[in-house]
Parts: C-alpha cells; sequence; structure tokens
C-alpha cells in the first residue's frame, strides 16, 4: 500500500509518502513546509497568513513528497480535515479532494489526534490497549486507545493545553515564538527548584488544568519588579526549569495515576509537547519505576507531521473508510 499524507491543521505545510508492507509502515519521505518566520514577529499564529502560506506551499511541498511517485501509482491520499485552524485546514482538504479527484485515487479524512495518537506505530509496534497522553499547542488529553478507530478520551484540560502554556511562558520570558523548544533547552540550563509553582494535580480525575500555573509565573514576574522589561538571562532559566518541572510533575502523576486506574501497562505520548526532553526523562523514570512499556516518537513524529495522518489513513483505507467530495474542515473535532 503507498499512501500520500497530508496536514496543513496549523501552521506547518506536511506532506508525506508511506509505504505498508505486511503491515509495517516504512516512511518514504515526510516533507515539512514550517511558517515559524513568518509568525515570529507577531508573537503567535496569525491565521490568515497561516492559510495564505499554506496555499502557496502546498503544492511545492506535495510535489517534494512524491519525489519520482506517480499520483497515479498510490492506493490513496489521506487528509488531516481537523482540528485546527479552519482557513489552515480547508487549504489541504481542497487540495487533496481536487487532487484526488483529478488523479481518481480514493480519499481518506483522518482526525489530527489520530495521527498523534497513532504516530508510535511510526517506528514501533505497541500492542492494544495502550494508554496516550496527547500533548500539543492546542490539546492535552490521556485516550484509551484499544484498537485501531476506539479510542476513548479518559481526561482533558480544561483551560489552556500544555503547549500553549508553554509558548505563552516564553512570551513573557521575551523568547521568540515558537517558544515551546527555546523553553525546553532554557530549562535544561536552570535550577527547577528554584522557584515553587503550583501543580494543579485534579485528583480523582484525569483532567488538567494549567491556566493557574501561567498566572503564577505572571505574578512572579511582577513581583521581580518592572514588568515591562524582559528579564535577565539566569532569571529566565530559573523561569523555564521551575515552570518545566511543574508541567512534567503533573503530566507524569496523571499518567501514572491511569495506569493504577486502567491496570494497561503500556503508555505513549504524542503531540509537540512530548518532544520536549524533560518531559521524556521523567517519563521514562515512571515507565521504568512501575516496569512498563512507554513509546516516546521521534521529536519528528512528536510535531505535526504528514506520516502520522499517512498511517491512520492507511488503517482507515484497509477498513474501507473513504471520504466522499462533500467532506468538509472541522475546526473542532473531538477524537
Ligand atoms: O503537535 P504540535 O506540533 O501542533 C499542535 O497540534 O498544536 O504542537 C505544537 C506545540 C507548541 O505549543 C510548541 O511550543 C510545543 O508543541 N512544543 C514544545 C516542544 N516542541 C514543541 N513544548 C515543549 N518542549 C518542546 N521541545
Ligand atoms: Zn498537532
Amino acid at each position: 500500500m503507498l499512501i500520500l499524507g497530508i496536514d496543513t491543521s496549523c501552521d506547518d505545510t506536511s506532506a508525506s509518502l508511506l509505504s505498508i508492507e505486511n503491515g509495517r509502515p516504512s516512511v518514504i519521505t515526510n516533507v515539512i513546509s514550517s511558517q515559524s518566520e513568518i509568525h515570529t514577529k507577531y508573537g503567535g499564529i496569525v491565521p490568515e497568513l497561516a492559510s495564505r502560506r499554506h496555499i502557496e506551499m502546498i503544492v511545492p511541498v506535495v510535489a517534494e513528497a512524491l519525489g519520482s511517485t506517480r499520483p497515479e501509482d498510490l492506493s490513496a491520499a489521506a487528509v488531516c480535515y481537523g482540528p485546527g485552524l479552519i482557513g489552515s485546514l480547508l487549504v489541504g482538504v481542497s487540495f487533496a479532494k481536487s487532487f484526488c479527484w483529478a488523479k481518481k485515487i480514493p480519499l481518506v479524512a483522518v482526525n489530527h489526534l489520530e495521527g498523534h495518537a497513532l504516530a508510535p506505530f511510526l517506528e514501533a509496534s505497541p500492542g492494544f490497549p495502550y494508554l496516550c497522553l496527547v500533548v500539543s499547542g492546542g490539546h492535552t488529553s490521556i485516550y484509551k486507545i484499544n484498537d485501531f478507530a476506539d479510542y476513548e478520551e479518559l481526561g482533558r484540560t480544561r483551560d489552556d493545553a500544555a503547549g500553549e502554556a508553554y509558548d505563552k511562558v516564553a512570551k513573557l520570558l521575551g523568547l521568540e515564538y515558537p517558544g515551546g523548544p527555546k523553553m525546553d533547552r532554557l530549562a535544561n540550563e536552570g535550577n527547577p527548584k528554584s522557584i515553587r509553582f503550583p501543580r494543579a494535580y485534579l485528583p480523582e480525575t484525569f483532567d488538567f488544568s494549567f491556566s493557574g500555573l501561567k498566572t503564577a509565573v505572571v505574578n512572579h514576574l511582577v513581583g521581580l519588579g518592572d514588568s515591562a522589561k524582559p528579564v535577565g538571562q539566569e532569571i529566565a532559566r530559573d523561569v523555564a526549569a521551575s515552570f518545566q518541572a511543574a508541567v512534567t510533575d503533573v503530566l507524569v502523576r496523571k499518567c501514572e495515576w491511569a495506569i493504577r486506574q486502567t491496570g494497561i501497562r503500556r503508555l505513549a505520548i504524542g503531540g509537540g509537547v512530548a518532544a520536549n526532553a524533560g518531559l521524556k526523562e521523567k517519563m521514562t523514570a515512571m515507565a521504568k519505576k512501575h516496569e512498563i512499556e512507554l513509546f516516546v516518537p521521534s521529536p519528528r513524529y512528536c510535531t505535526d507531521n504528514a506520516a502520522m495522518i499517512a498511517f491512520a489513513g492507511a488503517k482507515r483505507f484497509k477498513n474501507k473508510q473513504t471520504a466522499g467530495p462533500d467532506l468538509n474542515a472541522q475546526a473542532y473535532l473531538p477524537l
């Protein structure tokens, strides 16, 4: 099976060519055109600029992903149709519909969160069921993955997503967008115990909350004096390290609780924040302590990529779940 995957859900235009032989996926290409440079000067994603850039990039990115492969030789094309920024999603969906119609190949619709939840399969073979923590810029949820296309959400954030909190705190520290990866590096140089930021454990639930932590960082910085001035490097390092310690403590503790409550001894993490080195380290230690299997995709498969969409699409295509020309983009789309 040869599948083309397309993801334009946020600010990266991505296309991937994936082959599946005897059930094992092999990523042939995974092209990602980042828009960071465009959005950096605004301190965050400007949706209108994002969709315009997708329009410019979708054809060259798909062409690069296909390489010398002829579109007619594809088994199907899988496109992410939500959740995400509506203008961005529409570019991918409209392109995929026209492409499939013109080349007479089947179209498959994939939920972006399904892509993140199945990304571990690109490099490993987790057995079912497994728990999956999806931590991205728009979502923070724990799912029970019973089988392909059989998912249960156990809990989710009640306010900010973890990645959103990372990006907002990064901005407060004067770091350029996207702040998450820069916070990760800075946190590595600071003292995680220097400031005791609050941890919202929300006991007896699988839910999360990160807005109080964000406010605590704001209050801490205001307490330091002139909030209009950027903080010094030393302060920024310790704030980043202490913030990261609070976020990762909560994420790890929740997963630990989910393992205890469900008795499931396989855990995967996915989404942009799963690329965080501090989170991986703490999750690995926890998995070792409980002797459970842990699946953490390589950073390129944690952050948005079309290979994960191609894989999820291949599974749906195998089950004959194809989409028609009435497929529409959906900004809000639960898994
Ligand atoms: O999954 P993703 O690429 O896009 C969404 O679906 O949202 O996740 C993007 C989020 C951003 O908030 C970004 O700052 C965060 O993931 N992120 C990180 C790291 N790499 C990306 N956060 C913390 N540490 C990282 N290394
Ligand atoms: Zn994502």
